[in-house]
């Protein structure tokens, strides 16, 4: 059985301040919920005082992003290997708004994943497609281009380190959610990829996220849906009480 995965994507937002209380409010919020696993992902320059929270917590830390390098002359970035010391289990790659926004490829984030990877952490795999891809019906094209780019050269034993996220473009952000109808047949089509790219044990042990618009208010009938298994949360990671919701879903 896959075990529930809830990430929450704090994106360009909260001060140290502002973390230290968010995680203080999650970690004591989530101690009863053993069934589930919970990751937030702070700003980089907050992780430190998040991961002094958290270490003895449930809820382990995610980063954003990353540079596909060990160290060297890459002004600005930021390796695995030093996610790693600071206590990162997760890296958030591939995410809609680094491609759109930062011009990252399919190759590049390939890159990320394998050096993640490599350094023993997970990589969170996002895909997605944008409104205009869906109404033009390549929809389902796209996801298999982008998670044909991003998993190149992984094995099936690398497929341990990776989870996906799904999310539509659209709907992040937005207050657009797709439908639990909608997100289920993406994320059965992603599963028949991960099993005709790889074999049936992966594609079943592989946890594929829904992320867009996930609200205390659809988080459960979403969560009902057999082949979601968690949740990327944006805006709704950043109070406590919302957050606190999604985590304790209630499958409806
Ligand atoms: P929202 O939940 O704010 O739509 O953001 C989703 C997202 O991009 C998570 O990575």
């Amino acid at each position: 059985m896959r075990r529930p995965l809830i990430v929450g994507n704090w994106k360009l937002h909260k001060t140290l301040g502002e973390t230290l209380e968010l995680v203080n409010a999650i970690k004591t919020g989530s101690e009863n919920s053993t069934e589930v696993d919970i990751a937030v992902a702070p700003v980089f320059t907050a992780l430190s005082v998040a991961r002094a929270t958290l270490a003895e917590s449930r809820v382990g830390l995610a980063a954003q992003n990353c540079y596909p390098e060990k160290q060297g002359a890459f002004t600005g970035e930021v390796s695995p290997a030093l996610l790693k010391d600071i206590g990162c289990l997760f890296v958030i790659l591939g995410h809609s708004e680094r491609r759109q926004l930062f011009g990252e490829d399919g190759a590049f984030i390939n890159r990320k994943v394998h050096a993640v990877i490599k350094e023993g952490l997970v990589a969170i795999l996002c895909i997605g497609e944008t409104l205009a891809q869906r109404e033009a019906g390549t929809t389902f094209d796209i996801l298999a281009t982008q998670l044909r780019e991003g998993l190149q050269k992984i094995s099936a034993e690398d497929m341990k380190q990776v989870v996906i996220a799904y999310e539509p473009v659209w709907a992040i952000g937005t207050g657009k959610t797709a439908t639990p109808e909608q997100a289920e047949e993406v994320h059965a089509f992603i599963r028949s990829l991960l099993a005709s790219t790889f074999d049936a044990g992966v594609a079943q042990s592989t946890r594929i996220l829904y992320g867009g618009s996930v609200k205390p208010d659809n988080v459960d009938n979403l969560m009902a849906q057999p082949d979601l298994d968690g949740a990327l949360v944006g805006g709704a990671s950043l109070k406590s009480a919302d957050f606190l919701r999604i985590i304790n879903f209630q499958k409806s």
